[in-house]
């Protein structure tokens, strides 16, 4: 898997709608059309990010301590093992992604670091990304495990089943295991959501929204916690402040399940 430098790919859009430098002009111009069409696009990654950093925080609060991150992506501000370790020292996480560029600076920022690891492999293979090397050398898998699947399985198209590919991993985890997921939807918002598809068409990830009893049908086997799938905002707030407006602005859907 080389880097195409004649395509924009998920990971580096994702990294410039951020404000990061991994990223090159293909990317930039697919990023700056898809803001002229939905101009709260930098809002929502910010929310998601706000959503991820939430989930971390109260998986670590909940007692785990190891985290497989699929679909890790290109490494920001408030990376998975920074604020798992921030709340319980000895967190373990493994960061897994297909994308060359997510991968180099995993491992670039995360060289010495024992407690963390980076694998180059591919979700849609969950038993190949379970007996990796780096996730069999640093996770017990007969232990619970947090599996974070945040802004991926939009990434994965119906023909390869993405509900299945959870229920693989859900049974190569051990109970009380935890599934925390985040997924693009539409909303009320039909049309950009398919102009924004059309751009992704680009990519070699193409995008899949889905509807909001699609992503529940994700959670099978797991028990959401509260406050259940909800808007990305709306995943327990931190702030005591009024609740949070319009979240469906910002229509991505999220939610943490424990496995049953
Ligand atoms: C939008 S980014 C999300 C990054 C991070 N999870 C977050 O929420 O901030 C999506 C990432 O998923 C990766 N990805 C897409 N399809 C994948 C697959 N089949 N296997 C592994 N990674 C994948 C992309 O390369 C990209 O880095």
């Amino acid at each position: 898997m080389g880097i195409d430098l004649d395509r924009p790919a998920a990971a580096r859009v994702y990294d410039f709608y951020l404000g990061g430098f991994h990223n090159f002009a293909v990317d930039r111009e697919m990023g700056r059309q898809a803001i002229t069409m939905w101009p709260e696009l930098p809002e929502i990654m910010k929310a998601n990010r706000g959503f991820l950093r939430r989930a971390v925080r109260f998986l670590a609060g909940a007692g785990v301590r190891q985290f497989l991150d699929l679909g890790s992506g290109i490494p920001t501000v408030g990376n998975v093992h920074e604020i798992a370790q921030r709340a319980a020292p000895d967190s373990r996480v493994v960061y897994v992604d297909n994308d060359p560029v997510a991968v180099e600076h995993s491992r670039a920022i995360l060289a010495g670091d024992e407690r963390t690891a980076v694998a180059h492999a591919d979700l849609r293979d969950p038993e190949a990304v379970l007996a990796d090397p780096a996730v069999t050398g640093l996770l017990d898998l007969a232990e619970p495990v947090a599996v974070l699947m945040i802004a991926v399985l939009h990434f994965v198209p119906d023909e390869a089943a993405p509900a299945e590919l959870v229920a693989r991993f859900r049974d190569g985890t051990a109970a009380g295991s935890y599934l925390a997921v985040s997924h693009a939807s539409a909303g009320d918002q039909p049309d950009r959501a398919a102009e924004h598809r059309g751009l992704y068409q680009r990519t070699a990830t193409p995008m899949t929204m889905r509807t909001r009893a699609q992503v529940s049908a994700l959670f099978d086997g797991y028990e959401l916690v509260p406050p259940g799938l909800v808007y990305l905002p709306e995943w327990r707030p931190e702030t005591d402040g009024p609740a949070v407006e319009q979240p469906e602005r910002l229509p991505g859907l999220a939610g943490v399940g424990r496995k049953l």
